[in-house]
């Protein structure tokens, strides 16, 4: 895709976004790949459902802020991610209300917060490991982002929401909409108890969906 495709892609999935309850007020933010090198990012500060093109974030592959509005506090932290994981065109960062719920939880497993219910989780996610709590824009959160990157395409930040990856925008926002709704049925579950798929159902299906 073009740059000037990908900023318009990235306005009208952000409004989509926001008009479906994942983001509300200035919470989250988006980046993608530029074909040139370095990303585009959301500015801080700025609502899903009003963005323009035009004043996107643009950052250098170093990370160096050279075009539009001042960039997301988390821009180190999808930059980290980036180095992390050559194959991710994409990355999500969101408050949506079911994950930061499930992010507030006592007892999570730290290597898996959510359990394997459903194939789509298994086929876009796989697992989701927990990140200890660090204050949003902190260099540690980065640093704690970029060590699981290699081996997750998503992770559950503590007490704050999710990031997730794709091998393009639309990518990583689809695997963050099925992430919302595994939680979201996780917490219906939660008091009932669950089934969880066995594990040669989940060797299956990573044998024959591959992730970014
Ligand atoms: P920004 O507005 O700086 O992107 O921060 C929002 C956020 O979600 C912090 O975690």
């Amino acid at each position: 895709m073009t740059e000037t495709a990908l900023r318009e892609q990235m306005v009208q999935m952000a409004h989509s976004l926001f008009m479906r309850g994942y983001s509300s007020g200035g919470a989250g933010n988006l980046s993608c790949r530029l074909p040139e090198g370095g990303f585009l990012v959301t500015p801080t500060n700025s609502s899903f459902g009003t963005l323009d093109p035009a004043t996107l974030s643009q950052l250098d592959a170093q990370g160096e802020h050279i075009a539009g509005e001042r960039p997301s506090k988390e821009a180190v932290m999808h930059l980290a991610f980036y180095r992390s994981r050559p194959t991710v065109g994409g990355i999500v960062h969101l408050h949506s209300p079911a994950l930061t719920a499930v992010s507030c939880l006592p007892g999570l497993k730290v290597d898996n917060c959510l359990p394997p219910i459903t194939p789509y989780y298994v086929m876009r996610v796989g697992k989701l490991p927990l990140v200890p709590y660090y204050r949003p824009g902190d260099s540690g959160l980065a640093e704690a982002v970029a060590a699981l990157a290699p081996t997750h395409s998503a992770m559950l930040l503590a007490n704050h929401g999710p990031v997730v990856s794709g091998g393009s925008l639309r990518e990583a926002i689809y695997n963050a909409e099925e992430l919302e709704d595994t939680a979201r049925l996780f917490l219906i579950l939660l008091p009932h108890g669950m089934v969880m798929l066995t594990d040669s159902q989940i060797a299956d299906l990573e044998k024959t969906f591959k992730k970014s």
